[in-house]
This record gives structure tokens, sequence and C-alpha cells, in this order.
């Protein structure tokens, strides 16, 4: 038995470790199988799945910029049915802890397609993505009005029995604000946090790097600013337990986000650079606490010293 304690039940989950992969990094799962193990992980997040499938945007659709990558992939997926069908009886003998992302494009579509994920054998939990434009509110995102954002998880935790988290959009003056709406809303988790949106222009063409002109960005550039929103959250005394991703490349990444408050962390962009970087995560992770005599994971959640 490891010296270390890396096992963790938060936000209604019991997870082996803390380390788990982002949505939209990871495909749903079999994409990364012989590149990574797949049973160390805590537990992977599939790509955000809505009622219907979806193609996506125009391409180009991805770019690289410094220390990060813009995408715009316009939420391509394969629909709840294909997700069932396809996807799901992989996943269930995966060996890892599984949670959907999903999203629509009205209130309803967010209940209804929260409500046909619940139901699936092999899903231990839900995680909402609010990064969607309000079609009725004039393109804004669902997740940026906390009134909004109460109301949406309010419908959605009144037809989901599984645990439920919410991930945070930063394209917000107030995190606290959302995070507060989500606890009121009756969430289990929240996820902290999802793309910034930003553009690339190419000088030489005058042209957008990508086609849809504004698109999110992601990679180590976003990492300061991820932190600084789960700190702020968990500052805030908001009591639901909070996923922290942005920019995590090491297991050094991860503790910083232990550390700001977060109880489990969420690698993206990184398994682009590298497919084994979440189970390289855990392996240092594990490595680096026994080498600094700390015995449990737990002990570096909201650990920061300040002043
Ligand atoms: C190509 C790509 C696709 C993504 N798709 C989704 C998605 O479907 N749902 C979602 O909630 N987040 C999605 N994200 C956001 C990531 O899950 C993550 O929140 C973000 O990339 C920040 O983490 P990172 O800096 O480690 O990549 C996507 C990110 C990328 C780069």
């Amino acid at each position: 038995m490891s010296a270390v304690n890396l096992a963790i039940e938060t936000g209604g989950i019991a997870f082996r470790n803390p380390i788990l992969t982002a949505s939209g990094t990871f495909g749903y799962g079999r994409e990364f199988e012989g590149l990574t193990d797949l049973r160390a992980l805590g537990g992977l997040v599939t790509k955000g799945i809505s009622p219907k499938p979806r193609f996506g945007n125009a391409t180009p659709r991805i770019c690289e910029t410094a220390s990060g990558m813009l995408n715009s992939i316009g939420l391509e997926n394969v629909g709840v049915e294909g997700f069932e069908r396809d996807k799901l009886p992989y996943l269930r003998e995966c060996g890892t802890r599984v949670l959907v992302n999903f999203f629509g494009a009205t209130f309803d579509e967010y209940v209804d397609c929260g409500a046909r994920l619940d139901a699936l054998d092999g899903v231990d939990g839900l995680e909402m993505n609010v990064s969607c434009p309000n079609i009725k509110a004039g393109g804004i995102e669902f997740g940026t009005d906390p009134r909004v954002l109460r109301d949406l998880v309010r419908a959605c935790r009144a037809a989901i029995r599984k645990p439920l988290w919410i991930k945070l959009t930063p394209n917000t003056s107030d995190i606290v604000a959302l995070a507060v709406a989500c606890a009121e809303g009756g969430a289990d988790g929240l996820s902290i946090i999802n793309t910034i949106t930003g553009m690339a222009i190419d000088a030489r063409t005058r042209r957008p790097k990508i086609a849809t002109i504004f698109g999110g960005l992601s990679g180590p550039a976003i990492k300061p600013i991820a932190l600084r929103m789960v700190y702020q959250v968990r500052r805030a005394g908001v009591s639901l337990p909070i996923s922290g991703i942005g920019g995590i490349q090491d297991a050094t990444d991860a503790i910083e986000f232990f550390l700001a408050g977060a109880s489990t962390v969420q690698v993206g962009t990184q398994s682009f650079v590298d497919p084994d970087a979440s189970g390289r995560i855990v392996r240092d992770l594990e490595a680096r606490l026994a080498a600094d005599g700390i015995h449990d994971v737990r002990e570096l959640v909201g650990a920061l010293v300040v002043k």
C-alpha cells in the first residue's frame, strides 16, 4: 500500500485520486486507450453532449497562441443517443470515474439532456457547461447572469439525481456571484474555469486565424486567471467543492490549484502536448507528496498561506 493517500470523496463522487481530464480535450476516453492508463486516473470528463448530434463550426477552428491555443470547435458531439449507443459501453468498462459534460441551446434542452444522461448506467456524475449562447437573451452566455444561472441549475437539479457539477465561464467580472448562484440552485460542485474568449490574427493574410473570429483561449496562458478564480470562490466561503481547470501541465500546477482551494483538478490542453500528461501527473503527484512527507492529498486543499 502506498504511504500517500490520493483518494478523495468530493462533489458526491469517490475518486481514487484527484486528477481528471477536462471536457473536449480527451474525446470520449477511448481515443486515449494505449496512450495513457485510464485506470490510473481519478476520472475523465467527456466531450460536451447535447440532445441531438452537432457538427460544429467551420474550419480552421484551432490555432496555437503564446503559451496556449484558441479553439472554436462549436461543441461538435454525437448527441445523447449516439453517446449511449457508441461511447458509453466502452466507458462502463474503462475503470475510471466518468463525468458527462452536457449543454443545451435552450433551458428545456438543458433539462432534457441532463435528465436523459442521468438515467444512464455507467455515468457517475454530470458536468453542466453553461458557456453556451442563450439565443433568447440575445446570445449572451447562460452562465454569465447569476439569476439565469441559478434558475437553470435549479431546473436541472430537479431533473437530475446524480452529482451535478457546474462548469463556470471565466468571461465574467464576478465569478463569486456565479458560484453563489450555483450553490443556491442546488449544485453539488463547481468546475472552474472554461476557456477565455480571445482572438488571433494572421498579419500576413490580414485574416482572423480561426473561422469564427473569436475562440476560447486555453493552456498555460490562462493558469493565473484560473487560480485567481478558484481562490476567490474559496475565499468567499461558497460551500461547493471545486474542480480546478486551466493550464495544468504538471504535478506542481495541480498542487497550486489544491492550495488555492480545488479538491480535484482537470488536465486539458496539456493532453494534446502529451497524451499521457494526466497519468504522469498522478505518478509525479504521488512521488512529490511522498518526498515532501505529506501523507494525504486532502491536507493541501485550501492550505494556501496568506500572510
Ligand atoms: C479543443 C477544446 C474543446 C473543448 N470542449 C469543451 C466542451 O465540450 N465542454 C466544456 O465544458 N469545455 C470544453 N473545453 C474547455 C476545457 O475543458 C477546459 O476548461 C479549458 O481548456 C481550460 O483548461 P486547459 O487550459 O487545461 O486546457 C474545451 C477545450 C478545448 C481546448
